[in-house]
């Protein structure tokens, strides 16, 4: 039973060795998913018809202002798939919701 000694400082070692080369590639991929982009107040009137005409099919309309910036970033992809929008419609239906959605 000697060896359990042992076992346990080399399992904290490799273990250490293990996150730091870990942390280090974890960064770079989150932020390139939400390009910022300026909408013009038309556009955003449009982003607001869009969300109204595709988004209450399947549930009430939920306002913008009813979820976070940051929850929204999570909910959105899932719901642009749903409501099958394009590339320029979700764009537009974010940054509507992002204009109101502030905090
Ligand atoms: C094909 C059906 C369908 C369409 C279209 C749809 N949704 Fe949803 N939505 C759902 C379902 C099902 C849920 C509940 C399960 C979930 O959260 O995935 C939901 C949940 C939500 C929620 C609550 C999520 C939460 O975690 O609080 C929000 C907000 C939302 N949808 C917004 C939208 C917006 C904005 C659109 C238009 C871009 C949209 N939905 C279009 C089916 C749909």
């Amino acid at each position: 039973m000697k060896t359990r000694k042992y076992l346990l400082p080399l399992v904290a070692i490799i273990g250490m060795a293990f996150m730091g080369s870990c942390s280090s590639s974890k960064k770079t991929a989150s932020t390139s998913t939400t390009p910022e982009r300026h909408f013009s107040a038309a556009e955003l009137e449009e982003g607001k018809t869009i969300m109204e005409a595709s988004c209450k099919r399947c549930h009430k309309l939920y306002a913008a202002e009813s979820h976070t910036p940051s929850q929204w970033n999570k909910i959105l992809p899932r719901m642009n798939k749903r409501a099958k929008l394009n590339e320029e419609q979700a764009a537009k239906v974010r940054g509507y919701i992002m204009s109101i959605a502030q905090k």
